[in-house]
């Protein structure tokens, strides 16, 4: 290659696309790729464990293969149909439509606040996906492929409407469980015949609902069963399924695939393209998923080239990843799967399989499952009120449910920030920063002599592109994460070691050398860590004045001696303990919901004393915004008590107020005040609130 000038400028990033090179020469297989995350529901906003599950595993995926100069591209987009949003809407009596707009847009920011690079976040309420999910029915129903069926199904005949399975419950017919669904009992498991359902009753209006005869379309799974083993055998054998997805699909095929519906009585989704189908829609999952390639089509729109998505779908070359959560796994590795082989058995434009389904396992909240109406967990669009995104990408991808659950902690959240983005990451870019400004001029300063530690760390930088690659390729995301703060570990410890404060009073080329390195490592960790935290790596690479390079191209050697530096910024502000105790307090709390607590036995409760007292005086505690020393009087005695209120309550608003004490509790010393007991107060999160007890009651009255 002709002698181009090494980074620093766009140059190398084109030159190394069009040859496939890397810089150092090898050459870098350009693959395409297509990935898709699952499209979330419409009917809410997305948490925590739905960014865990199948988008930023997924996003880190892709942001490193665009890196790497993969010709990649990333569809996602919300899934608005299905019983799901109208039972959201049913809830709120407005009208589906209404639901799936607000929700749309509600993730659609969510997702973009959070970093997200979906090439496109479509959705499934647009003509093209009705008519190509109708496409694919038509191509199916005209080839003879699905069977009609009559079966009876509840019907409610004063909102004039088949019940959706969930709309329905009543008394299991075998363990006597009083709120089974219409077909299956989840309390001892067991599945029935709708009919044998004692005392059906109608969730929309409270009625007894009547069997009533329909007949729906049914898609003949069977038939491609031993396509679809030996295909999951061959993609497990070549790429090395999940042991989860694996278990899952082995299940299925013992049990053997039979006919499914694909229609239903509802008037909320896709309609069936038929004549003969008044009031029937396709059933949700089987739209849905063909809502992927509907996306790509639209992207294809967008760009005015209209047949862009078939590069993806349709070419054999095509590498295909599907990212989801394990509550999707027969979906995404039977029923898509079927439904591709179907289309490709009779059409000359056929489409490729997914050569990969990583399925996570599922991300808890403080040790137990989110939950909307517990008030259990936390919304991304709120959380993103709150913190920056870039934090909250680090602790999840540390924490990845790659092969069991986990546990988001909003303290472990605190420590990853504080502790690990702040105090390693932060803390070596800052410290190479003040040294290169206070002693080099803000410029990257020659290396001159090498000595073992120096060869050391830059055989290190050489070998951490592929390092994480290879595990992010193999999905080892989490695992990827955790090798790339190393290497910023690394880097403390090679600047401890290396003590340029001393070098550079009896050693100046020593201390060059050093702080060469420093800033080539920043750069390998602004261009490593950009797939995880990718705003504070653009944010580090404006602090080089540099651009990204080819992620194989990160080699120790990317700054010029003598290249300016920009003056550096705060990366990660430290999240303070207040902070985070307040949103771990709001847990659980819901207007008119009782969070179920671990029980104690009377004689517990019987240990606490508790009284009323009256406040005599108050006053601030210098020092302290949050305490406050306030004097009780219970009866004959006083007291005094060191308080946190003082964020709530001016020490005038107290004096006068009867309260109730804790007052056998040992004392305690706080800023070196003793508080002789604690007073009682509502936490709600945002804030406290003393308990008053009326002013006709004396103090040194018990509470019980
Ligand atoms: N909407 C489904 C969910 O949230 C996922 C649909 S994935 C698709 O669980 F493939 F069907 F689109
Ligand atoms: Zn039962």
């Amino acid at each position: 290659m002709p002698g181009f000038t090494p980074i620093l400028n766009l140059t190398f990033l084109e030159i190394s696309y069009i040859y496939n090179l890397s810089k150092n020469g090898y050459k870098v297989d350009k693959e395409k790729i297509l990935v898709t995350s699952a499209l979330p529901y419409a009917n809410g906003p997305i948490h925590l464990g739905h960014l865990s599950g199948a988008y930023l595993p997924a996003d880190i995926y892709v942001r490193y293969h665009r890196s790497k100069g993969s010709d990649i591209i990333y569809i996602c987009g919300s899934d608005e149909h299905g019983v799901p949003i109208t039972i959201t809407a049913d809830k709120e009596n407005v009208k589906p439509q209404e639901i799936i707009d607000r929700y749309h847009n509600i993730n659609k920011e969510a997702f973009n606040k959070f970093g997200m690079s979906f090439d496109i976040y479509s959705r499934t309420s647009l003509k093209t996906h009705h008519e190509n999910a109708q496409k694919f029915f038509k191509v199916f129903h005209d080839q003879d492929l699905l069977i009609e069926k009559k079966t009876f199904q509840f019907y409610d005949e004063k909102a004039k409407m088949f019940l959706p399975d969930r709309y329905v419950e009543g008394t299991c017919p075998k363990c006597g469980y009083e709120e089974a669904r219409s077909d299956e009992c989840e309390k001892c498991g067991s599945l029935y015949d709708p009919s044998e359902l004692k005392n059906p009753k109608s969730k929309v209006t409270g009625e007894t609902p009547k069997l009533k005869e329909t007949s729906h379309w049914y898609f003949p799974l069977g038939k491609f069963q031993e396509r679809i083993e030996k295909y999951v055998d061959q993609m497990h054998a070549e790429y090395k399924w999940k042991d989860n997805v694996l278990k899952y699909c082995k299940g299925w095929f013992k049990e053997g695939l039979g006919d499914r519906a694909i229609t239903r009585d509802l008037d909320w989704g896709v309609k069936v393209p038929l004549d003969n189908a008044e009031g029937k829609v396709i059933y949700v999952w089987f739209e849905a998923v063909l809502g992927y390639i509907s996306a790509t089509i639209e992207l294809s729109k967008q760009k005015g080239e209209p047949d862009f998505w078939r590069k993806y779908w349709q070419d054999q070359q095509t590498k295909y990843v599907a990212f989801i959560g394990k509550d999707n796994i027969v979906f995404h590795t039977i029923i898509f799967q079927a439904i591709l082989l179907a289309w490709n058995d009779v059409n000359d434009d056929k489409f490729i399989l997914p050569q990969n389904v990583p399925a996570n396992e599922f991300l808890n909240f403080e040790g137990k499952k989110f939950s909307k109406s517990r008030g259990w967990g936390i919304d991304v669009i709120d959380f993103l009120k709150l913190f920056p995104a870039d934090p909250l990408r680090y602790t999840l991808a540390a924490n990845l449910p790659e092969n069991k659950d986990t546990d988001f902690y909003w303290k472990e959240f605190q420590s990853k920030n504080n502790d690990e983005l702040a105090d390693i990451l932060g803390n070596f870019i800052n410290r190479t920063f003040t040294f290169v400004h206070k002693n080099f001029d803000a410029e990257v300063p020659k290396r001159e002599k090498l000595e073992q530690i120096d060869s050391e760390m830059l055989e290190l930088l050489k070998s951490y592109p592929k390092k994480v690659g290879d595990l992010i390729e193999n999905y080892k995301i989490k695992e990827a994460t955790l090798e790339i703060m190393n290497l910023a570990r690394a880097a403390n410890k090679y600047f401890n070691d290396s003590q340029p404060w001393k070098t550079i009073k009896n050693d100046k080329a020593v201390c060059a050398t050093t702080l060469n390195i420093c800033l080539q490592t920043i750069y390998s960790l602004a261009q490593l860590f950009s797939p995880v935290i990718p705003a504070s790596s653009d944010k580090i690479f404006k602090m080089l004045n540099a651009e990204p390079t080819n992620w194989y191209s990160v080699d120790g050697d990317n700054l010029k001696a003598g290249h300016k530096l920009n003056k550096a910024e705060i990366l990660f502000n430290k999240i303070e303990d207040e902070q985070i105790e307040k949103q771990i307090n709001k847990l659980g709390i819901v207007e008119g919901v009782v969070e179920a607590d671990e029980e104690i036995a009377i004689e517990d409760f019987a240990k606490i004393k508790l009284k009323v007292a009256e406040v005599v005086a108050a006053e601030n505690i210098k020092k302290s915004e949050k305490l406050l020393k306030l004097k009780v009087r219970i009866a004959e005695e006083e007291r005094q008590v060191i308080a946190g209120i003082a964020k709530d309550y001016k020490p005038e608003q107290l004096i006068g107020k009867k309260v109730i004490i804790v007052s056998n509790l040992k004392p305690a010393k706080l800023f070196g005040n003793e508080s002789q007991g604690m007073i009682l107060a509502a936490d709600y999160g945002d804030g406290v609130k003393v308990i008053e007890v009326d002013s006709s009651v004396p103090t040194g009255s018990k509470v019980k």
